[in-house]
């Protein structure tokens, strides 16, 4: 029988992101305010022994690939034990992490030891001072230093994520395509999203995808789309002739990508989010210790998963009829 875990428009979703802490050490300009934020005690942070038992359960359903997330997750420690933990999870055949890089270098032989498959590097921008400036305070060097360690122990794919903001990094499109040529990672660039803040930056800094596209063409490179390049997310993937490496477009706002949407979210703090963009969720820890339960939650949360989050229509009209989720990014 075909117990996978389809939605209402026929979605099947094999795909759960964990965040495994709402923590981060640094505090970039469209995640986190100046201030910082307050996070979660200890106590409402799932433990790795809950963690465990949701995707023992989903991993019964279908569900074959994982991504740990944050905050940053390299924060949360003995994170190596947890990668252990799931990688022997019968079903568990992939387990990628999203990171800032700032602990990588040190940490990347253990995780690729633990069960870490592949890495997704945020890397805004290629000078230190900016880098600096967007991360508020962030060092490349140690970036760098972990995408090396990355390349070094054989993660893959690398994918370095980079958010473009208008008057901040629009002048580097070109290192970045230029280090395509020259490495075998890809590149995604990230549409600014307005998420889980009032931001002012949003719209000023806002700049749609075409500009790499178009940034392209101005350096005399043709880039033809690709599907080699391994992935569970919505990056539209290119590639220039005769690059080792490959780009991706990430379009959450002006085209969204909800129709092959993959993916659960499991919050830090234990909450089923079926979409990135939604504020309904389901906690998951009063379940613990009972499998049904936890299934029985999750299928709720796919029963209410909207067919797509809307977010740009209801931007355009100021429309908060469709509430906005109010966690911000890193609480995801
Ligand atoms: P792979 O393609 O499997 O490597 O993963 P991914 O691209 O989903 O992972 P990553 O954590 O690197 O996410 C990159 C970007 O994709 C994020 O910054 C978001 O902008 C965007 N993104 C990921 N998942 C979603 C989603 O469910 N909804 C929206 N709107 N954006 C998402
Ligand atoms: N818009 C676009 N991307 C964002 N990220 C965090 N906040 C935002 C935002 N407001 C990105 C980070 C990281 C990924 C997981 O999410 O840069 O690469
Ligand atoms: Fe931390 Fe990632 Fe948010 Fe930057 S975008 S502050 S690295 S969680």
């Amino acid at each position: 029988m075909d117990n996978r875990l389809v939605d209402k428009f026929g979605r099947v979703h094999d795909y759960l992101r964990i965040s495994v802490t709402d923590r981060c050490n640094l505090r970039c300009v469209y995640c986190m305010p100046e201030e910082g934020m307050e996070f979660e005690p200890d106590e409402r942070i799932m433990t790795f022994e809950e963690i465990e038992a949701v995707v023992r359960v989903l991993a019964r359903r279908g569900v074959r690939k994982l991504r740990l997330t944050g905050g940053e997750p390299l924060v949360r420690k003995r994170l190596e034990q947890l990668v252990a933990i799931l990688s022997a999870i019968p079903g568990i055949e992939d387990i990628a992490l999203t990171t800032n890089g700032i602990h990588l270098a040190p940490r990347a032989e253990k995780l690729r030891e633990a069960g870490v498959t592949r890495v997704n590097i945020s890397l805004d921008s290629l000078r230190a001072d900016r880098f600096a400036l967007v991360t508020r305070g962030g060092d490349i060097r140690k970036v760098l230093a972990g995408l090396e360690a990355s390349e070094r122990v054989g993660f893959d794919p690398i994918k370095l994520n980079v958010v473009l903001m208008k008057g901040i990094n629009d002048d580097e499109i070109g290192d970045f395509l230029r280090m395509t040529m020259e490495r075998p990672l890809t590149v995604r660039f990230i549409e600014y999203m307005p998420i889980g803040h009032d931001d002012d930056g949003w719209r000023s800094r806002y700049l749609p995808l075409s500009a790499v596209l178009e940034r392209c063409a101005e350096l005399g490179w043709t880039a033809e789309p690709t599907e080699a390049v391994y992935g569970n997310g919505p990056s539209r993937n290119y590639r220039i002739a005769g690059a080792r490496g490959s780009f991706g477009l990430i379009h959450p706002v002006s085209d969204h990508f909800c129709q092959t949407c993959n993916r659960l979210r499991l919050t830090a703090d234990g909450n089923i989010k079926p979409c990135l963009y939604w504020t309904d969720e389901f906690n998951v820890r009063k379940a613990i210790g009972d499998d049904e339960a936890i299934e029985r939650l999750f299928l709720r949360a796919l029963d209410i998963k909207p067919e797509n989050h809307e977010m740009a229509q209801a931007l355009a009209r100021e429309d908060q009829s469709h509430t906005p989720t109010t966690r911000r990014m890193s609480q995801i």
